[in-house]
């Protein structure tokens, strides 16, 4: 029986069914090639430890509710996990190598200012203390560790009893117990489980830092996302310098809310005022572009939508879209061709959203299709001017959500010309300084824009 606890089980990474022999395919989720083999470890109480009456105890709801937000200092932060951390979460930090994980990771835990307990599995403890010394973190709370065990961590956090749990990264924590190397789905799963556990158990929050594949997802089982409380996604070009921190789960706040950070010498610093940063080297005047103010979770963001019309040399014209999704660009180019005449047949067509940001939102379509319409005619947008709608197959221009943010943000930032959606004009009163245009198709837009 001993034995047939530990059979290797196979464990599919993208819905976590188990299965006793290997497949190609998930026969639960039909996903390819993400089997993979997991030995469970060789012993384990089914209690974890505790005896059976403390297994059944309950905790009053209304005592639960009351607890604290650990808050970082850190405004982009503490808004974008929804107020602050909450005592016995998880939070996952995911983002590419050398993105800013571990300084922010050091700086969030520097700012909350309570028992923490730092692991560094992936730099040495001198390291972590020689950045401490660069960002100016003298906590005297902060104990660092290097081990990458997770029993002896765990038992650290036993003797030191933090507030706070960072496992920089989860990728190189391991449980000897199982065979496989560290990083494999198996060894997140179970690290990750038992992190969990002991958070959930003691009441402490554990940040967990995690790498992202190529594909740009936190690397290990899709489970670990499933797992957690919060999912953080650490975001930037590597040609700027502004960070974009963004919420992607989140059980006990908003989701989508983004922090911008400016990478410094010194670490991270916030971006109080994106909308300047993201206009900072706007062309006033030129075909081509258009300004629109975007929604990032709770918060307006002006961003400056780039696009270039121009004849293609070969066969198929390209189609290249930065920070907006190409499918809804092939949709407004169709919807420019047919119902405004602009062909676009024999061009090559590219939209680029300045400074790396990345925009789903439908509400952008109108400023798309005006740049593109622009750099097409080589003619520039009327100045000062945002565009807002969402565009529809027949060219009408439908309302968006949240219109009163975006246009006070435009005018905070001295725009005096608001193009927006007809539907959004109903007791509509325009903030002071700002001309405002309802219009109901995209024709009528550009009667205002051009
Ligand atoms: P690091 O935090 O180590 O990235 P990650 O943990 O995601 O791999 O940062 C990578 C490098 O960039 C490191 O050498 C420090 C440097 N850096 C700065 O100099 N300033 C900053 O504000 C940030 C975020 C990083
Ligand atoms: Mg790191």
């Amino acid at each position: 029986m001993a034995q047939s606890s530990s059979k290797t089980i196979f464990l599919c990474n993208s819905c976590g069914n188990e299965f006793s022999k290997w497949h190609g395919q998930c026969p639960a989720c039909r996903e390819w090639g993400t089997l993979s083999e997991f030995s469970p470890p060789k012993s384990r109480g089914k209690t974890n430890g505790r005896s059976p009456r403390e297994t059944v105890q309950l905790k009053s709801l209304s005592r639960q509710s009351n607890r604290k937000r650990i808050l970082s200092g850190l405004e982009e932060v503490d808004r974008v996990m929804g107020g602050g951390m909450l005592p016995g979460s998880m939070i996952l930090l995911g983002g590419q190598p050398g993105i800013g994980k571990s300084t922010l990771a050091l700086q969030i835990v520097s700012g909350c200012d309570q028992t923490t307990l730092y692991v560094s599995a992936e730099e040495s403890e001198e390291q972590l203390a020689l950045r401490a010394e660069r960002l100016g973190v003298t906590s005297e709370h902060l104990h660092v560790s290097g081990e990458n065990e997770i029993v002896n961590i765990l038992e650290q956090v036993s003797v030191v009893r933090p507030l706070i749990l960072v496992v920089d990264s989860i990728q190189t924590v391991y449980n000897e117990d199982l065979d496989s190397l560290p990083g494999s789905v198996s060894q997140i799963r179970d690290c990750g489980q038992q992190l969990l556990n002991a958070c959930k158990q003691n009441g402490f929050t554990v940040l967990v830092v995690g790498h992202v594949t190529k594909e740009g997802y936190i690397a290990g089982p899709k489970m670990l996302e499933h797992m957690v409380d919060t999912v953080l996604y650490m975001e930037g070009d590597e040609r700027y310098d502004h960070r974009i921190l963004r919420c992607t789960k989140n059980r006990f706040g908003a989701t989508n809310e983004v922090g911008i950070f400016h990478m410094t010498s010194n670490g991270l610093d916030e971006v109080t005022n994106p909308s300047e940063l993201f206009l900072a080297e706007r062309t006033t005047n030129t075909a081509g572009t258009s300004i629109f103010p975007s929604m990032e979770g709770s918060r307006p963001i002006l961003v400056e939508v780039q696009a270039l019309v121009s004849k293609a040399n070969f066969g198929t014209p390209q189609r290249n879209a930065n920070g907006v999704d190409i499918r809804r660009l092939a949709m407004l180019l169709a919807v420019l061709e047919k119902r405004l005449g602009h062909i676009m047949g024999m061009n090559d067509v590219f939209v680029n959203l300045v400074g790396g940001l990345k925009i789903q939102d439908p509400a952008a379509d109108l400023a798309i299709v005006a740049a593109v319409a622009s750099s097409n005619k080589d003619m520039a947008i009327m100045d000062e001017t945002v565009i807002i709608g969402e565009v529809g197959l027949a060219g009408e221009v439908r309302s968006v959500a949240k219109i009163d943010q975006r246009l006070q943000e435009a005018t905070a930032l001295g725009f005096t010309n608001a193009v927006i959606p007809k539907g959004n004009m109903k007791n509509k009163k325009a903030p002071k300084g700002l001309k405002i245009h309802g219009v109901k198709t995209v024709q009528e837009a550009f009667k205002y824009i051009f």
